[in-house]
């Protein structure tokens, strides 16, 4: 359980390092679910997933296209796809020849990333068709150094990263890979051999912390086993205690099935989650700019794409309700960030350059959305001295917003960020609290940012007495 109603409004750094250096984790989760979350990560609360791999040569329906062609229960569009235009013997290793990422320039990502104003990314070093983006001494002929691109994509990236940028950097690794015949013949054996993670998924994941000292390990493909199986405890309270990422990292939460959403240092729950009410424990939503796919896809429609406005509409409710958001973007398998993709990073970065101040280093208010106005969702400066009110539609034909939750005083001050018209008028909403905020003087077309407006409300309480009602907190 985060117990951390309190610790979200106290400083927390000093704190957790010193909790950090002297405890000593044991193999359990009653043991790792004391440690407490790096300040770092629920500061940043915005990252960047990047889906990546052998997957975006073929770029056909997702990322999951060689199950949906050769898995348990085929797709008859992707199966007439390969029949269409490939030769019958062609297998799904003879797309890696063709993974030749000949325009991949990590500093120009790095550089996209920057502008997005995201804090930290996370990139599948190794999705689910087991191909390591890194030259894994355990993925013999079947990662990017001695196929198709012939480079180290993880180190390169990684570099370029902490050389040009303050952003923190992270690995995806999934735990099964669907064709591996040892992962195959653990599973014949209702896994009760261990052939698959002793000598594959462990040795990998000691080696991409060792080599790339990732601060984030977004664990996946965790489900068709137990976490006993996957020995997910052993290597956490390693990573914990002895790693050289012990005081940085944090890892999410799908390590096993019936692990996920009740263990990790942050919960994923499913992917899209995103519950729209307060979510004590330390939670992040992963959602994908295409929303048909977390890999390229060639197939892809201009609808197919978040816009801007629903990108921010997910953003603001997450952040508010206690999450971060790590939003995905699929390279192409030349790798380029394809222009649409870019555009939405840094129309996301352009709208937190103005009210960034909102989102980052912010804490959930006693109201997360507004009682009367349903376009209203708040945060709150950890020192308690703000509330910011982000308004997702700016409503017609009226010079005045309503809002339900905040109870003025006389020193209440309201301002509008990115806008340079000063202090705006507001008057109380009447006994019961509330507050009609005038919106007469604003000039939206000089304003600087054109979506999710935000209110910067100082001296503001709200009519609730608690921090978190009861019925807030999920059961975990
Ligand atoms: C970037 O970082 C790596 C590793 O720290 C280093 O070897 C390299 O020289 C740095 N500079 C550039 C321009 O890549
Ligand atoms: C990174 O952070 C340091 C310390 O806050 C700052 O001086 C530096 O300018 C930052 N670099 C970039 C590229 O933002
Ligand atoms: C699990 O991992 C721990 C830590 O690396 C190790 O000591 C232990 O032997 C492993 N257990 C099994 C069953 O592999
Ligand atoms: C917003 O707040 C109200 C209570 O004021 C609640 O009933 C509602 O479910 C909340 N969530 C959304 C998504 O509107
Ligand atoms: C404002 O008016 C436009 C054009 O009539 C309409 O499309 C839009 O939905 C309206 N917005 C709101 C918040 O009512």
């Amino acid at each position: 359980m985060y117990s951390s109603t309190a610790r979200i409004f106290s400083a927390g750094i000093f704190y957790s390092l010193i909790i950090f250096t002297n405890q000593k984790y044991t193999p359990d989760w009653d043991s790792l679910d004391k440690r407490s979350l790096p300040s770092w990560y629920d500061e940043s609360k915005i990252g960047i997933f990047i889906h990546w791999g052998v997957f975006s040569v073929p770029s056909f329906r997702s990322e999951w296209m060689w199950y949906s062609w050769k898995g348990d229960n085929p797709n008859p569009e992707t199966v007439a796809f390969m029949e269409k235009n490939y030769p019958p013997d062609w297998t799904y290793a003879d797309f890696a020849e063709q993974f030749r990422a000949e325009f991949f320039d990590p500093y120009e990502w790095a550089d996209i990333l920057e502008a997005s104003g995201a804090k930290y990314v996370v990139l599948t070093s190794k999705h689910h068709e087991g191909f390591t983006l890194w030259p894994s001494k355990y993925s013999f002929n079947w990662n990017a150094m001695d196929v198709g691109p012939k480079r180290d994509l993880v180190g390169d990236l990684a570099d370029a990263i902490r050389n040009r940028t303050n952003i923190t950097f992270g690995l995806y690794h999934s735990l099964y890979e669907w064709f591996h015949p040892l992962f195959l013949e653990d599973k014949k054996n209702e896994f009760k051999t261990r052939y698959f993670p002793t000598m594959k998924t462990i040795p990998e994941l000691y080696e991409i912390v060792e080599k790339y000292k990732p601060a984030v390990i977004w664990s996946d493909g965790d489900w068709d086993a137990q976490d006993t199986y996957w020995n997910s405890t052993g290597f956490l309270a390693w990573l914990y205690n002895e790693s050289p990422v012990k005081d940085i990292v944090v890892v999410n939460d799908r390590w096993g099935s019936g692990i996920m959403c009740k263990h990790g240092d942050f919960y994923t729950c499913s992917d899209h989650y995103n519950p729209g009410h307060l979510v004590t424990h330390k939670w992040e939503n992963c959602f994908t700019i295409d929303k048909n796919s977390w890999g390229f896809r060639r197939s892809a429609k201009f609808s197919d794409y978040i816009s801007i406005e629903e990108l921010l509409k997910e953003l603001v409710i997450t952040i508010s309700t206690g999450g971060n958001v790590l939003i995905n973007v699929g390279p192409t398998a030349y790798g380029k960030i394809a222009p649409i993709f870019e555009e939405r990073l840094r129309q996301m970065g352009s709208w937190l350059k103005v009210n960034g101040e909102a989102i980052y280093h912010s804490v959930p208010w006693k109201y997360q959305n507004d009682t009367i106005n349903s376009n209203v969702w708040y945060t709150a400066s950890k020192d308690g001295q703000s509330v910011y009110a982000c308004l997702l539609v700016w409503p017609n034909s009226t010079s005045e917003i309503n809002l339900g939750a905040p109870v003025t005083s006389a020193s209440t001050t309201v301002s509008l960020l990115g806008s340079s018209g000063g202090p705006l008028n507001w008057r109380s909403g009447g006994a019961s609290g509330g507050i009609v905020i005038d919106v007469s003087s604003v000039k939206i077309y000089s304003l600087a940012s054109d979506w999710t407006w935000v209110f910067k409300m100082q001296n503001i309480r709200s009519s609730k007495a608690t921090v978190v009602d009861k019925e807030d907190y999920e059961n975990y």
